[in-house]
């Protein structure tokens, strides 16, 4: 069993924050999300990891991710030259995925369940594909499934103006070799890419085992910013072991579970958590209310913030009205004159979205 992470794509829904970044590398509770997906991978016990880069961002993750050691998996960097779709990524791995059962995972989605049932369901039954759906609100925005009384997949689309269902494909699909023949046989959809929702319905056409089953825990596709904030939300919630090796001084509160990351200083300062301080921060004069989370060497002096996620380097001053639900992207500057301002100053990149509210 092999596993296959897309991690290539433009990303173009996080602008700005992946103006300069890949998508999959926006942290959540200061972790990659792609590391999520590789250690879940690996937690099923399938260590050889294929993952799909762009040439805009595949060194970055590459850099970041390294070979597999720290995960204990291997890895191999699969370069797709151009997003033409999730059967197209699968296309270009076939040197990497030979005739080998393999797991596709989405790289920009966080996904709570366990995958040990569902891969032990899919060779349990000999399956050639085992997809995972979830009921979602707003189905156009996804692949929608239509499925029978017994879990048989009767029909896929991809983002339908009238979705047979809401039932949502979520980003993990488990596949026999069969796809390859399936991708060989479909053209390029209306907007342009090899969508693997026509592969499975190539597969399901030929009267291949093709199931569904229901996703358990939540999902999230951490696409968008509100996405983003409630997967943070979520990681925070769960996840997070109370660890501080910075510094706190006396008169600094730290009150629930809150993680601060070594040579931080906290200086006269209330940090509620779930809170997540990454290494080598200076926060001195603010209050860092709940599901936040700061990653390295982040300055924030007299500020108020809560339910936010901030990025490396990032610098934050003087703004004791509550920062709330937002996302600041690496070494932004956000600064309030320490006197009542005159007037606002800003330099603010393509995409950037304020609310003085
Ligand atoms: O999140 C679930 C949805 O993911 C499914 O419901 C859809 O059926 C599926 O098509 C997909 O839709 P998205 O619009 O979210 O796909 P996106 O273009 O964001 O790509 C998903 C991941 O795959 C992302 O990490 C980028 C990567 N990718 C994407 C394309 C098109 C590649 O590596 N290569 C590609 O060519």
């Amino acid at each position: 069993m092999k596993a296959l992470i897309l991690s290539g794509g433009k990303g173009t829904r996080l602008r700005p924050l992946t103006h300069t970044g890949a998508k999959q590398l926006v942290p959540v509770a200061n972790k990659p999300i792609l590391w999520y997906g590789i250690e879940s991978i690996v937690a099923a016990g399938v260590i050889d990891i294929g993952i799909i880069i762009s040439p805009e961002t595949g060194e970055e993750i590459k850099a970041k991710t390294g070979n597999g050691d720290c995960f204990g998996a291997k890895i191999t960097y699969i370069l797709q030259d151009a997003p033409l779709g999730l059967a197209h990524a699968v296309k270009v791995a076939r040197p990497f995925l030979e005739d080998s059962p393999f797991i596709m995972y989405l790289g920009d989605n966080l996904i709570q369940d366990d995958l040990s049932s569902f891969l032990e369901a899919f060779k349990t039954q000999n399956l050639d594909a085992l997809i995972l759906l979830r009921t979602v609100s707003n189905p156009t925005a996804f692949g929608v499934a239509k499925v029978d009384e017994k879990g048989r997949v009767l029909q896929l689309v991809e983002k339908p103006k009238n979705p047979p269902s809401n039932l949502a494909l979520v980003g993990l699909y488990f596949f026999s070799s069969a796809i390859h023949s399936a991708i060989a046989s479909i053209q390029p959809s209306a907007r342009g890419e090899l969508e693997i929702t026509d592969a499975i319905q190539a597969l399901i056409e030929r009267q291949k085992p093709v199931e569904a089953l229901q996703l358990i825990g939540w999902w999230l596709d951490t696409g968008k910013k509100d996405d983003l904030l409630e997967a943070n939300r979520i990681i925070l919630d769960t996840c997070l072991q109370i660890a501080v090796d910075g510094e706190v001084d006396s008169q600094s509160q730290i009150i629930g579970r809150v993680c601060i990351g070594a040579n931080s200083k906290i200086i006269n300062s209330t940090i509620r958590g779930p809170v997540i301080i990454g290494e080598n921060c200076h926060i001195e004069n603010c209050f860092i209310g709940p599901y936040t989370s700061v990653a390295d060497r982040v300055t924030l002096c007299d500020a108020d913030i809560e339910h936010s996620v901030i990025l490396q380097d990032a610098k934050v001053s003087g703004i004791h009205q509550r920062i709330v639900d937002s996302a600041i992207g690496q070494r932004a500057r956000l600064e309030v004159a320490p006197q009542r301002p005159k007037a606002l100053r800003f330099l603010i990149g393509d995409d950037s979205h304020i609310e003085l509210v």
